[in-house]
């Protein structure tokens, strides 16, 4: 097979960094869970900060596109290779580097998986909360590209409200230190807030310091059953209008229920129209107090409640939820996977509108996420085999936006803006708002070199 030029120049100029262009492995770096695939250039594996200043610099000089990579768990196509990329993976740099227990706070690799991390910080009694459901495989390098949320973002926020101080290179290859390792710091623009959430397009990150908390005492989980959808949306809203701020309240429809036990039988009830997964965390008799409040209010809406009684009947309960994603691509790998997010008391107005959706155009519409922070995942049920329902089911995206938006929501929560959401992103923002992002962008770019085709249609 030919060699490709630049190819050849990266091997002979960077002889101590591991690259590979053999067919495996561009395959295997080429899509995302976004299941669209891309075309590698190459890939490469950095070890050190070094290594990347090295990758970049050389990137800049020959006008080589490079897309950083974590774990390709993102669910919009933010990690695929366009513009014949080079993929650069964090699997190597992978460490906890430092903790630092008198000032709450640990210093990252980004290729360090999220619950790696969170086990070992529970194990010496602290707490990162941030949990996407892929927490088992994603990075944390990803998770701050994308500002990664997850059930606990209710009671705890997300991954920006951890991130402290981020070391990062620029495309051409400078490093910068942004951010703060205090508690407190206002001096100049956010640039660490700004990287947090800019999906690898501004520059790459090498090292990131989180704020980490200490673990909360006790932990209750409870699981309402509802024979009715829109009483379990009036029942987020009851809950935290009690004044009680649990730190889940996960959401899941009866589709969503009957595709993961199908995926993965942990016996989860069945003949329910939909189901609510609430966690409390803190001083066990605050917190026992509150699930009583809890059990009162979903039993005013007609729901049966079941407490998880040990810790693995809670972990069950958990695997579910975290395969419903992967439960659902099991039916249509080509499923159509949305973020919304609407203020809370709108969900069973939104709920209402899904349905009215589904049944107007005859495609199933399955409906799960974080109901606490109004924000839905949207599947679209849809095989691209069916060509015209495909073309159908797609069409039925920009009617979600537009219900989304007019009720005072946001397109993506969580999943970002990627590949796929990109041609909608004017529905959500003015020209003059984009006009300054894609400034900024510049900034940072001016040869366009880093995650290339992201963010703007
Ligand atoms: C989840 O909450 O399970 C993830 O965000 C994945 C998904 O939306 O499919
Ligand atoms: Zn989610």
């Amino acid at each position: 097979m030919a060699k490709n030029n630049s190819m050849i120049r990266i091997v002979d100029e960077l002889p101590d960094i591991k690259i590979s262009k053999e067919p495996e492995d561009l395959l295997c770096y080429g899509f995302d869970a976004s299941r669209i695939e891309g075309h590698a250039r190459a890939v490469i594996w950095p070890r050190t900060t070094k290594d990347v200043v090295r990758v970049m610099q050389y990137a800049y000089q020959n006008e080589v596109p490079v897309v950083p990579r974590g774990a390709g768990t993102g669910m919009t196509g933010g990690a695929i290779p366009l513009n014949r990329a080079m993929v650069m993976s964090f699997e190597k740099m992978n460490k906890l580097v430092e903790l630092d227990t008198n000032n709450l706070n640990v210093i990252v690799e980004p290729g360090l998986i999220n619950g790696r991390l969170q086990r070992d910080l529970e194990h010496l009694g602290f707490f990162y909360p941030p949990d996407p459901a892929s927490m088992n495989f994603c990075t944390i390098g990803g998770n701050v590209a994308e500002n990664a949320g997850g059930p606990r973002a209710l009671k705890y926020g997300v991954t920006k409200d951890y991130v402290m101080e981020l070391e990062a290179v620029l495309p051409n290859g400078d490093v910068i230190t942004t951010g703060v390792r205090t508690s407190k710091g206002v001096v100049g623009y956010d640039l660490a807030r700004l990287l947090t959430g800019s999906e690898g397009t501004l520059a790459v990150i090498t090292k990131i310091r989180l704020r980490i908390l200490p673990l909360p005492e006790e932990v209750i989980t409870l699981l309402a059953m509802f024979d009715n959808l829109e009483a379990s949306g009036k029942t987020v809203s009851k809950i935290i209008g009690a004044k009680i701020m649990p730190r889940t309240l996960e959401f899941m429809d009866r589709e969503a229920i009957t595709a993961v036990e199908r995926y993965k039988a942990v016996g989860m009830p069945k003949d329910v129209e939909a189901l609510l997964l609430i966690e409390l965390d803190g001083h066990p008799s605050a917190i026992t107090k509150q699930a009583e409040k809890i059990a009162e209010i979903c039993e005013s809406l007609n729901a049966d409640i079941k407490i998880a009684e040990d810790s693995s009947a809670r972990e069950k309960l958990w695997e579910a939820r975290r395969a419903i994603s992967p439960a659902l691509y099991n039916l249509y790998p080509e499923k159509i996977n949305e973020d919304i997010v609407v203020p809370r008391d709108k969900i069973p107005e939104m709920l209402k509108g899904l349905r009215k959706l589904a049944e107007e155009s005859g495609i199933s519409i399955v409906n799960f996420g974080h109901a606490g922070d109004g924000n839905i995942h949207v599947n679209i049920m849809a095989d691209k085999n069916d060509a015209e329902k495909y073309k159908k089911a797609k069409a039925l995206v920009k009617d979600i936006f537009s219900m989304t938006l007019s009720l005072g929501g946001t397109i993506s929560g969580e999943h970002g803006i990627g590949m796929t959401k990109a041609p909608y992103l004017s529905m959500e923002l003015k020209k003059n708002e984009i006009d300054i992002m894609k400034g900024i962008k510049n900034l940072f770019d001016p040869k366009a070199i880093l995650n290339p085709g992201k963010i703007f249609a």
